[in-house]
């Protein structure tokens, strides 16, 4: 099934020079790029973005840091995105990320953990839209 899914660079990523390597592994894995920009996130935005996770005790620190300085957001497609890309990424805890995955490689620990993808086309469909118009979405 051909699937879009929302991914984003995160800043603890950007901040290492890290934008084209991730992007790369991410096309190498058949991948296309539909929509891509740079931006910064504020504080209210972030909180907005990860709503469902409001009641989490990690809440306040991950939208801390998520609007600290310059993300990555992109539209991909491709068969099963939203599943790939999360194979791509490996586990939300690097700890527990297979060896060759983003995370492993990349993430500082649970929280900074370099990228975020859709878990679900419900989400998808609540993360394309918070930063992408159809017009954008190539
Ligand atoms: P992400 O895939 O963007 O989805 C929610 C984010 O919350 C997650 O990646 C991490 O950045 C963060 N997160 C998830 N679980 C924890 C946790 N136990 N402690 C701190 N941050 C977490």
């Amino acid at each position: 099934m051909m699937e879009k899914t929302l991914v984003i660079i995160k800043p603890d990523a950007v901040s290492k020079n890290l934008i084209g390597e991730i992007i790369s592994r991410f096309e190498r894995n058949g991948l296309r790029v539909a929509a891509l920009k740079k931006i910064k996130m504020t504080k209210d935005e972030a909180k907005g973005f990860y709503i469902v996770h409001k009641e989490r005790p990690f809440y306040e620190s991950l939208t801390d840091f998520m609007s600290e300085g310059p993300i990555v957001v992109m539209v991909l497609e491709g068969e099963n995105a939203i599943q790939k890309v999360r194979k791509i990424m490996g586990a939300t805890n690097p700890a527990q990320a297979e060896e060759g995955t983003i995370r492993r490689d990349f993430a500082e620990n649970i929280e900074r953990n370099a990228v975020h993808g859709s878990d679900s086309a419900q989400s998808a469909a609540y993360e394309i839209p918070y930063f992408f118009s159809t017009l954008e979405i190539l």
